[in-house]
């Protein structure tokens, strides 16, 4: 069943409703990152189940990065020119890039404003070239897939599921990635964990080379730095000394960004480490991912993702100028974060990291291959949508942080009120 945000059922999941939040609160920065690692974290007792809930009688191929799984595919089914693909064209690059790698045709295929795929534009679009269809469930949010699959099927195209932002996701008692011929996920992008993607296919489907090599030590211990530094930065915050730490130590990475390059059709350009590197192709994912895999509580992940959401949507709906992508949860949607769209975003996510959150303006890059002029859904989608944080090691009073430095940071605040953005 679909529900607002203010309206779930207690069954639901845990959806408080937010104390109301005081627009001018003195609380200048506060720590709403990304998740963190500690030690805790390797001590939990082992899952017996598999870790990503779905997979059934589908067989799982562990990578270092969900686009090595890609890559990996075009070999498999032995993809290259003359071959094409139809992706969507609200896409964040690296998952498209890989094909473009191998040699095939990339067309894009249109998405509304609520990144919805559009099926008749797509039967549209295929050709007698066309070998796969590329889908992506946006944030946990489910697209039609079954209605999909069906068409693809019947005309032997095949589907590849993209749930890269969409772990444990599972609307209506149907978990995503089940129906694709691949499916592919990207871990670090829902858990604190080092690195690491899944590819799986169809358990009849005949597979070589399941076991990969394993990534360095060295890059391993390197992509864990950040995550131990989030949670010091959680604990600074938790014994209130947070924000007496100098704003270089907090700032995220967001904040640090560059300006992007411009692409030949005058967009900003997505960073270079989007771009496909086949050297990592046959990497697999790191000891120390699969170890935090086996030991994530799903259903804890899930139920706070739901509640923070829930209560940062209700919220942000007095909330001026900001439009939340979904304004309802469905049941069994375990959300990546919370989409909003603005004018103006840079801005505000610049102010809102300032203030200690991981906001993220979202897919703002553009791969250098496109022009995107017939996808204006698409180019209006990646230029005002605002990735708000919601995820499992945040709660209550996070969301009362981030609804007040979201109203702080917005077009107008400094007129309307005579304080700083402190
Ligand atoms: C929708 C989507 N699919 C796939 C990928 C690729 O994931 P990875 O970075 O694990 O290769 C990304 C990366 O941002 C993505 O946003």
């Amino acid at each position: 069943m679909l529900l607002g945000c203010s309206q779930q059922k207690s069954s639901d999941a845990v959806t408080p409703r937010p104390a109301k939040v005081r627009a001018g609160s003195q609380d200048p920065r506060r720590y709403c990152g990304m998740p963190g690692l500690s030690v805790g974290d390797f001590l939990r007792r082992p899952n017996d189940r598999d870790p990503l809930g779905v997979i059934g009688d589908r067989r799982i191929v562990y990578t270092y990065k969900a686009r090595c799984g890609l890559g990996r595919l075009c070999r498999h089914w032995g993809w290259g020119s003359g071959d094409e693909i139809l992706v969507p064209a609200y896409n964040c690059g690296s998952e498209i890039d890989p094909f473009l790698a191998y040699g095939l045709t990339v067309s894009f295929y249109r998405v509304d404003r609520q990144a919805k795929l559009d099926m008749d534009d797509l039967r549209r679009r295929v050709t007698g070239r066309t070998r796969c269809v590329y889908v992506t469930h946006y944030f946990g949010w489910p697209q039609p897939v079954e209605t999909l699959v069906e068409f693809c099927r019947s005309r032997g195209i095949r589907v590849i599921e993209d749930c890269a932002l969409s772990l444990f996701s599972d609307p209506q008692g149907h978990p995503l990635g089940r129906l694709g011929d691949a499916v592919i996920y990207s871990f670090p992008k829902s858990l604190a964990v080092p690195d690491g993607g899944a590819l799986t296919v169809p358990a009849d489907e005949a597979w070589e080379g399941d076991l990969g090599q394993k990534p360095l030590l060295r890059s391993t211990a390197n992509a864990m730095l950040p995550l131990v530094k989030r949670s010091v930065l959680r604990l600074c915050d938790r014994v209130g000394v947070y924000r007496l730490l100098p704003e270089q130590a907090v700032r995220s990475r967001g904040a640090r960004s560059q300006e992007a390059l411009l692409t030949s059709a005058g967009l900003p350009e997505m960073p270079a480490s989007y771009y496909y590197d086949r050297a990592i192709e046959n990497l697999t994912a790191s000891r120390v991912t699969r170890c935090l895999l086996r030991r994530t509580r799903r259903e804890t992940v899930i139920r706070r993702r739901r509640a923070n959401y829930a209560m940062l949507c209700d919220a942000l709906q007095e909330a001026g100028d900001v439009r939340p992508l979904y304004p309802e949860l469905p049941a069994g949607v375990c959300p990546l974060c919370l989409p909003v769209a603005m004018s103006d975003r840079e801005a505000v996510c610049r102010r809102l990291n300032e203030m200690g959150i991981g906001a993220i303006s979202w897919w703002a890059g553009y791969h250098r291959a496109f022009d995107w002029a017939d996808h204006p859904e698409a180019r209006w989608l990646k230029d005002s949508v605002l990735a708000l944080p919601i995820h499992q090691q945040l709660g209550e009073i996070e969301m009362r942080h981030i609804t007040a430095a979201l109203r702080r940071a917005l077009p107008g605040h400094r007129r309307a009120h005579t304080g700083t953005f402190a």
